[in-house]
């Protein structure tokens, strides 16, 4: 090759690659995006076109622990056993996915979520134990008696159906039986795509559900002194840290996840949100659980990274005087309601009188509330949202009952 023709050569190839450059730099944003070949051989064929067809699907993933693992989109959407299958652009995909796909890869955290009341205990709160297996309700009632074995919900079946699908499963699905046998979603906290531990470890994730007069927590925690630095501090926190080992340098306040979940500096992350509960505060009447002794030592076990034993022995101690106060007022209602009944001025049925949704609210909104604020750091909940409608509720239920009896006397 002449001297000439290289040059050439060399000045077209150059030219060439300029042209490409100018030309790739004026294409639109998006376009220019292409995937890296790491990430093609890692999500393939199926990354490629819904990066038309659902963009925000795979930026998601694209962010997510698993892209980053070679975890690929298929890996997911294949079905899993007993799951229906449909064609797709050339492959076959599940026609829908439940914990039992997550579980084929995490089966300790499937298992410890099985245990939980985030599983099949929170669907039979509200339907009962019809949509379950034999086997399903015996391992559930094995850990949480009573909890599955149970008739559907008595206000969800005043409410109707429509009301039960949208309203009370809207939160009581993170238990959903599933047509392949498996139970529950594990997207409730880690989201489809993301699959983040982050978002998990947000409290607004739990405040989806963990929100209201009935079970306050996330109004609680925001008004802790937990709630109010973690607001302020979150951004120099690392809330990406790898589970297994999470120090309190990574995040020295807690969040809902803190408490309930994560293994901190060396401590065991658990997907069963029961196991450091020691009391039904949920209940009417709050009795201490099978586990107490473990379960509260494990709790305590948590606070213990940050505080002094001291300090936790005595915020335990006025806890718990709040739940016998409560109790207390509880059974004076509770007995009050049975008197009414027993003389015949009540029917038997629920949710039919006012006077039952008088009791109800008593309990279930303000004796709940001082009860939760009380092991979460509220003192308004504990006060103005529990004790002080207690009292005034105590009052009016009084007054309804000597209303009803006047009445009764009269006829
Ligand atoms: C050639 C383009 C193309 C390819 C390749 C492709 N998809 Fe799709 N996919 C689509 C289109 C188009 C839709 C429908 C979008 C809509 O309805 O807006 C869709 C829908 C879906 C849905 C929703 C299905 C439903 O029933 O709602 C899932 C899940 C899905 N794709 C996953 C995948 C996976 C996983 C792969 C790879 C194994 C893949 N897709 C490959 C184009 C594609
Ligand atoms: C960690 C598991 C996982 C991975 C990986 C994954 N998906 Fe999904 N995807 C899900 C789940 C779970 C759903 C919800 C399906 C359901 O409810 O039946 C879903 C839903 C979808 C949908 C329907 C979205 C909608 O809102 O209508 C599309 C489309 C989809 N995935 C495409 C993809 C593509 C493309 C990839 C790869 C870039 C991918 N997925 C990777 C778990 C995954
Ligand atoms: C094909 C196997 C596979 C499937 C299916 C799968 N994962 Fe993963 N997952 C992995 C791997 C690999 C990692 C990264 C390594 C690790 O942490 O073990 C991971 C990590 C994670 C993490 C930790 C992320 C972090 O930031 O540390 C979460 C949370 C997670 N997966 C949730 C899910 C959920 C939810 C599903 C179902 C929707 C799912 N995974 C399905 C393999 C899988
Ligand atoms: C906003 C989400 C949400 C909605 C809507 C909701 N719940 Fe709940 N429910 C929860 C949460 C969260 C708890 C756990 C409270 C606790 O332990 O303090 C709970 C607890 C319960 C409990 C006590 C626990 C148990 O297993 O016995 C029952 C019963 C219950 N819900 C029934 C219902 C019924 C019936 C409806 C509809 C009429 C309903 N819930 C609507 C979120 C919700
Ligand atoms: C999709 C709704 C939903 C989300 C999101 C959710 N929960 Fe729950 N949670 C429930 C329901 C419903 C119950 C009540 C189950 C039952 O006892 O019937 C519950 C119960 C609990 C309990 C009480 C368990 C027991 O044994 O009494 C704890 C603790 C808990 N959740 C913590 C959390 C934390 C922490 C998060 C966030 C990481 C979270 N939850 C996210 C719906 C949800
Ligand atoms: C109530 C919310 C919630 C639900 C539901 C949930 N997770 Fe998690 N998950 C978390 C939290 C919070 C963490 C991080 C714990 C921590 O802070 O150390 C986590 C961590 C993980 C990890 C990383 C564990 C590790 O040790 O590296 C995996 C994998 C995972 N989850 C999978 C699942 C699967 C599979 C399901 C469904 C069976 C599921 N999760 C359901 C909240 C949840
Ligand atoms: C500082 C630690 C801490 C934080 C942060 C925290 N909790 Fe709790 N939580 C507790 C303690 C302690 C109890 C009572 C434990 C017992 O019964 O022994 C409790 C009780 C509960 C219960 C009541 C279960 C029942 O029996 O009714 C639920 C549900 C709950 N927490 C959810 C949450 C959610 C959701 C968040 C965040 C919005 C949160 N917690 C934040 C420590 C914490
Ligand atoms: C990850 C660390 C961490 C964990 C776990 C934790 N806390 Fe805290 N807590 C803090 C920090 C930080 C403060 C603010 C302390 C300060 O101002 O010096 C705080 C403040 C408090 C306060 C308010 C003190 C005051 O007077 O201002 C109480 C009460 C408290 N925690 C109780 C608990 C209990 C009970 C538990 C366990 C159920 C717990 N904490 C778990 C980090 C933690």
């Amino acid at each position: 090759m002449s001297f000439k023709s290289i040059f050439l050569s060399v000045f077209l190839g150059t030219t060439l690659i300029v042209i490409v450059l100018i030309f790739n730099a004026n294409r639109p944003q998006v376009e220019r995006n292409q995937p890296s070949s790491e990430f093609v051989r890692a999500s393939g064929k199926c990354a490629e076109c819904h990066r038309r067809e659902t963009s925000a699907v795979v930026h998601q993933f694209e962010g997510s622990m698993h892209a980053k693992h070679g975890v690929n989109c298929l890996d997911c959407h294949k079905a899993a056993e007993k799951q229906e299958t449909q064609p797709h652009m050339g492959f076959s995909i599940a026609k829908s996915l439940t914990a039992k796909n997550c579980s084929t890869c995490h089966l300790t955290e499937y298992t410890q979520f099985l245990r939980s009341r985030h599983a099949a205990p929170a669907w039979a709160a509200v339907a009962g134990a019809k949509d379950f297996s034999a086997e399903q309700i015996a391992f559930a009632e094995k850990y949480h008696k009573g909890a599955v074995n149970r008739p559907p919900n008595p206000l969800a079946e005043a409410e109707g159906k429509n009301a039960i699908d949208v309203g009370c499963l809207g939160c009581h699905d993170i238990g959903k039986p599933n047509d392949d046998g498996s139970i529950g979603t594990c997207t409730a906290c880690h989201a489809r795509h993301s699959s983040s531990v982050a978002l998990a470890r947000e409290p607004e994730t739990c405040g989806q559900c963990h929100m209201g007069p009935d079970h306050s927590q996330i109004e609680i925690y925001h008004e802790s002194k937990h709630g109010v630095l973690y607001n302020a501090q979150k951004t120099s926190m690392n809330l990406n840290a790898p589970p297994k080992s999470l120090t309190t340098a990574d995040m020295s306040v807690p969040t809902c996840v803190t408490c309930h979940l994560s293994g901190l500096d060396g401590l065991k992350v658990t997907h069963d949100t029961s196991e450091r509960l020691s009391y039904w505060l949920f209940a009417a009447i709050s009795d201490k659980r099978p586990t107490f002794h473990q379960a509260q030592d494990a709790m305590k076990e948590t606070c213990l990274r940050c505080h002094t034993q001291q300090n936790i022995e005595k915020f335990y101690q006025e806890a718990e005087g709040i739940v016998v106060d409560t109790n207390a007022k509880i059974v004076e209602a509770q007995k009050l309601m049975q008197s009414l009944r027993d003389e015949g001025l009540l029917t038997d049925a629920p949710f039919d009188e006012p006077i039952e949704f008088l009791y109800f609210d008593l309990w279930h909104y303000y004796g709940r509330t001082a009860k939760h604020g009380a092991f979460m750091g509220g003192a308004d909940f504990v006060q103005w949202h529990g004790n002080y409608e207690l009292l005034l509720k105590m009052v009016e239920l009084k007054e309804i009952a000597k209303e009803l009896r006047e009445k009764n006397t009269r006829e």
